[in-house]
């Protein structure tokens, strides 16, 4: 999407749970007519909100008639590159790979043409999702995944499942792939981060080696895998401690965490599991962690 698109955002309240099944159901065009079905981007659900993302300015009267189980509770109006800050970022060099945002599919074309002698390279383009690369937490994820792939961490082999639990992009789960895991699985309950993680497999080509699914992390904590990636907030997280996500894996890297919630974190993961921090990295306002099985 360019950064000058301006984004009209239908913020719906759910008066109840079908609502929420119809609009993921239902074909948009059968929901909304044809003229704003055009121009609907994505959809992003929140509890029992609905967020209805288009890239023209729609009226959907019409639409919140037919259906009064849906409340308009606001319209919001911005330009992509302030949903999406850091839209038009130059690339990111990360040594061993590097990573393209791109905001528009043909700008993607072009740099994809000019790519094919530097180091490998991930193309994302996070249309509306989280996770074009250069957030701190995603950053400190895809440096902490490199390292793993180094052969000085390496141990006997290199660990060849991946699950990466709120994928956003894909950009974690695909960089785990370009690094050397054979199979990766990333999970998201947001619409709009299957949607861009799946395009994201095609423009890398990697969907021989990377699956995208839509649901919530917790339903995929027993998920054999033997790195996990979680760049998840904190309740989530304790979900998954409590659920098992973080039993029995060589490596973990966990970031979304405020420096004291990385201590609530810490805690409840180690009352299980016995691993060894290898990094704790703190930037911006976050901190990442590495830690390593201590048996493995
Ligand atoms: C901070 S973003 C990280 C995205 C990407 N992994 C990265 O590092 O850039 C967190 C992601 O987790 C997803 N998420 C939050 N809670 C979730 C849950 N319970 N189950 C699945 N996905 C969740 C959000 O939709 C969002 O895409």
């Amino acid at each position: 999407m360019k950064p000058e698109t301006l984004l009209t955002i239908f913020e719906l309240r759910a008066k109840d749970k079908s609502a929420l099944e119809l609009l993921d159901a239902a074909l948009p065009t059968e929901l909304f007519g044809p003229t704003c079905a055009k121009s609907l981007r994505g959809l992003h659900f929140e509890a029992d909100f609905a967020f209805l993302f288009f890239d023209a300015p729609v009226d959907l009267e019409q639409f919140l008639k037919t259906y009064p189980i849906f409340e308009l509770r606001q319209i919001h109006t911005l330009r992509y590159d302030q949903w999406q800050d850091g839209a038009g970022s130059p690339p990111i060099d990360l040594g061993e790979l590097r990573i393209v945002p791109s905001f528009d599919s043909k700008q993607l074309s072009q740099e994809k043409k000019q790519a094919l002698s530097l180091p490998p390279t991930i193309f994302i383009d996070p249309g509306l999702a989280f996770g074009y690369g250069g957030h701190p937490t995603t950053k400190t994820c895809l440096e902490f995944l490199i390292s793993i792939y180094k052969p000085k961490y390496l141990g006997s082999k290199k660990p060849a499942t991946s699950l990466d639990l709120g994928c956003g992009t894909g950009v974690l789960a695909l960089a785990a792939a370009k690094l050397g895991a054979k199979r990766v699985l990333g999970v998201d309950h947001s619409h709009l981060a299957v949607e861009a993680a799946r395009k994201n497999l095609t423009y890398n080509r990697l969907a021989h080696k990377v699956t995208i699914e839509r649901g919530l992390a917790q339903n995929y904590a027993r998920r054999p895998s033997e790195v996990v990636l979680a760049n998840i907030p904190l309740f989530v997280l304790s979900d998954l401690v409590s659920l098992g996500a973080f039993d029995e894996r060589s490596h973990l890297i966990v970031s979304g965490l405020l420096p004291d919630e990385g201590d609530v974190f810490l805690k409840a993961l180690m009352e299980r599991n016995s691993y060894e921090i290898i990094d704790a990295v703190r930037t911006d306002r976050w901190i990442s962690y590495w830690l390593k099985m201590s048996s493995a």
